[in-house]
């Protein structure tokens, strides 16, 4: 009662306000949707006609996005539901929802990136990562429209807990599946644990955020536990993991009601707020100007950041960057850091010459190696991070130029943005030759070819110098060597380590900074050479003093 009182008073408060402005603009009232006096909503939710009321929008009706508004509107605390899914803003925006919908058929499901001649090919691959949860299945990633479900499936993340119900068959799905109508549950209210052998349990519910949005209006800001919000850092995965259906929302890019371009993203707005003022975006003169919006209407809070145009650099890198999403370990005490510390919700926005100390002064580590004993990192995507001060991106390109080109509709005629975010080679006349006049097709990917090729060349020089470091451990180890001698050269792991797992874990690289991914990767072959220089001498030494 005392709440509904509360927001008559704001309601009465905020209508006035609002037509004040209007008339003392001159301006006319907004359009009424069909069925339903936009005015009574506004009352009660001051925030929303300050995106709504004059947006692109301001003609879309409530209704089309929130279910059960008259329940609400004759009880408030009778919660309207909210529409997640792509398809319903596809019911408006046809071209956008089904170029976002299209398959990439030529890359393959559940494609390990640990095959020979992938980016992180075996053995040295499971040597290197020995024992973390990615080294049970790490795939090329797929089409956008099965970002959710191939998370739900995948070997590492729920122990072989969910399971498509049609068997191998649902690899010829197509386009946007809700979760639940294809998968099932084989162990219905049993503890989240690696079920089958070959498997890992290490999804939690941040890992979540990077796929979904569907629990936007029941998690709060960093996913902090807090009382009102059904969904957080702590929630039991396996049953947050049934509460989502849909990848991508549209809503992650756009904001529902004033239609402007915006992030939801609560980890990279944590960053792009933090009083460090530490990160690629803030040390970038051209940064596009951000501003931050504390919502939520049921007692905890939501932020978004509304952009004052379109960035597809920060709006890919709602997911396409490094953030830590799992439990670890501090560096410096020794001691376990779980999913109630907000470290693991955490996006550094640093580059690889910053990223190990970064999570150093984080006090932060992912997992200790078998076999060297070091604490080490696990990377996640670092797209943006690695795209950021390319010559490509000082030159103003952004990644919509080269994954979002802009179409013609056959049928009407009418320009739209193709969201069908996959690889260029999909698309080269319509994004590299646009800008790159003089070159046609087969140049633009002959391009591309040469550059993966070069780049994957070094990947792999690096992954033999740091496997060469990793063997000399065990015979170091073996000798009993030093304490001293094995610390140094743990300290060597760790940053060879970091040089050489950014580069398998980032996507087009080879494009995106060539010449960055050169220089680090050689950085890497060469911190492993010291490392091994160290415990060649210490193995030497212990042998020459037996
Ligand atoms: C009398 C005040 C009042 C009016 C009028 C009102 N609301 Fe609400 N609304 C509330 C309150 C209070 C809540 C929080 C309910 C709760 O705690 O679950 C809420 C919650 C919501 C939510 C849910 C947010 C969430 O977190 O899930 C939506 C969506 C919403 N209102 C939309 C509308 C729309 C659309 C209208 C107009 C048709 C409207 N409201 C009219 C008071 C009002
Ligand atoms: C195009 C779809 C769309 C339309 C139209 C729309 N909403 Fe929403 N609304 C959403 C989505 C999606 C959310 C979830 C939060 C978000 O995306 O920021 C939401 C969230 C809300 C919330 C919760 C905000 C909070 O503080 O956490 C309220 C209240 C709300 N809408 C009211 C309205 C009212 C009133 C209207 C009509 C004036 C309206 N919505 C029109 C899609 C829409
Ligand atoms: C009931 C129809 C309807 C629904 C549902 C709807 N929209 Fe819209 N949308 C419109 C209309 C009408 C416009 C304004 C005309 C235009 O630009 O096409 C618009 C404009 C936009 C624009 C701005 C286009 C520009 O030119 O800048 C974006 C972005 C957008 N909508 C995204 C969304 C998203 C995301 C959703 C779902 C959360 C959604 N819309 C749901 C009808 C709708
Ligand atoms: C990852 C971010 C992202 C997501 C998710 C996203 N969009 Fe967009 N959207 C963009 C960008 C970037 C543009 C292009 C803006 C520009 O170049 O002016 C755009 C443009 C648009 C426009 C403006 C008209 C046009 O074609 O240029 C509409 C409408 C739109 N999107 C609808 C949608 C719908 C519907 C969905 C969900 C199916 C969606 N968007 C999902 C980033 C996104
Ligand atoms: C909500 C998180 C999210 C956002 C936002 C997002 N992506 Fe993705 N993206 C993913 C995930 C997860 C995958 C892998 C999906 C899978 O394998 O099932 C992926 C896959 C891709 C792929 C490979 C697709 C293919 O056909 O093989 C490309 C390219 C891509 N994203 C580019 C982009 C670009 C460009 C943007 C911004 C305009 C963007 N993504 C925004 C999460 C996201
Ligand atoms: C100058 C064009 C260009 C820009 C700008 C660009 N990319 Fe790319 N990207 C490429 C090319 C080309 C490839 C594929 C390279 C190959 O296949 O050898 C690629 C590959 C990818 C992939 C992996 C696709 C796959 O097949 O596995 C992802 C994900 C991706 N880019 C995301 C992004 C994001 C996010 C941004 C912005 C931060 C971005 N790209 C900016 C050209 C670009
Ligand atoms: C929006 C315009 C634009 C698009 C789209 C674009 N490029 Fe470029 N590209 C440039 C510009 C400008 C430069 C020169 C940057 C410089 O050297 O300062 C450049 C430079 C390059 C370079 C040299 C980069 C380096 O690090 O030396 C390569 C290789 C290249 N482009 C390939 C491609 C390919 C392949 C595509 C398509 C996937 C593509 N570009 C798409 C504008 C574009």
């Amino acid at each position: 009662m005392e709440r509904k009182s509360m927001f008559a008073a704001a309601a009465l408060a905020a209508f006035f306000l609002f037509s004040g402005a209007a008339l003392a603009q001159g301006k006319k009232a907004p359009a009424r949707p069909a069925g339903i006096d936009v005015n009574t909503c506004y009352g009660c939710h001051a925030p929303i006609p300050e995106f709504h009321a004059g947006s692109k929008h301001k003609g879309v009706s409530c209704a089309s996005c929130h279910d059960g508004v008259d329940k609400h509107l004759a009880d408030s605390a009778q919660r309207p539901v909210t529409r997640t899914d792509p398809a319903n803003c596809g019911g408006c925006h046809k071209l956008q929802f089904e170029s976002f919908a299209t398959m990439n058929w030529n890359r393959p499901a559940r494609f390990e990136k640990s095959q020979m001649t992938g980016p992180s090919p075996n053995p040295a691959w499971d040597k290197l990562m020995m024992p973390h949860g990615f080294t049970r299945e790490h795939n090329l990633p797929r089409s956008h429209a099965f970002a959710l479900m191939d998370q739900l499936l995948i070997d590492r993340a729920f122990g072989g807990r969910f399971q498509p119900k049609i068997g191998w068959q649902y690899l010829a799905l197509s386009g946007p599946q809700k979760a639940w109508e294809v998968l099932e549950d084989l162990y219905p209210g049993q503890d989240h644990k690696a079920f089958k052998p070959g498997t890992a349990a290490a999804a939690n519910p941040v890992c979540l955020s990077c796929k979904t949005q569907d629990h936007i209006l029941d998690w709060a800001y960093l996913g902090d536990p807090v009382p009102g919000a059904k969904w957080s850092r702590t929630s039991k995965v396996n049953e947050m993991a049934k509460d989502m259906n849909h990848a991508l929302n549209c809503y992650f890019c756009h904001d529902p009601h004033s239609a402007g371009p915006r992030v939801v993203r609560d980890g990279l707005i944590q960053a792009l707020t933090r009083p460090e003022k530490d990160t690629l975006w803030h040390k970038d003169a051209r940064a596009t100007k951000i501003q931050v919006k504390d919502l939520g209407v049921r007692g905890f809070t939501r932020k978004i950041a509304l952009l004052e145009k379109y960035d597809s650099k920060l709006q890919c890198a709602q997911c396409h960057v490094e953030y830590n999403c799992n439990p670890g370990t501090d560096p410096e005490s020794g001691k376990p850091i779980g999913m109630a510390d907000a470290r693991t919700n955490h996006f550094p926005m640093k580059d690889v010459w910053n990223i190990a100390k970064h999570y150093t002064d984080l006090k932060f580590r992912d997992f200790r190696h078998a076999i060297t004993g070091a604490l080490l990192w696990k990377s996640q995507h670092p797209d943006a991070e690695t795209y950021w001060n390319s010559k490509h991106d000082k030159a103003g390109v952004q990644c919509q130029n080269c994954h979002m080109p802009k179409l013609t509709d056959k049928k009407t005629g009418k320009r739209y943005t193709s969201h069908w975010q996959t690889n260029p080679r999909h698309y080269v006349k319509e994004t590299c030759l646009g800008c790159h006049a003089g070159w046609n097709e087969k140049k633009a990917l002959y391009v591309m070819d040469s550059l993966a090729g070069h780049i994957q060349g070094k990947t792999r020089k690096a992954e033999f110098w740091l496997t060469r470091l990793v063997d000399k451990f065990e015979e170091a180890i073996g000798l009993g060597v030093d304490e001293a001698a094995l610390k140094a050269a743990r300290d060597k792991h760790y940053e060879a380590h970091v040089h050489w797992e950014w580069w398998t874990s980032t996507n087009g690289a080879s494009m995106h900074n060539p010449d960055q991914a050169k220089e680090s990767l050689n950085r890497s072959m060469a911190i492993s050479q010291e490392g091994i220089k160290i415990l060649d001498d210490a193995v030497k030494s212990k042998r020459a003093a037996k």
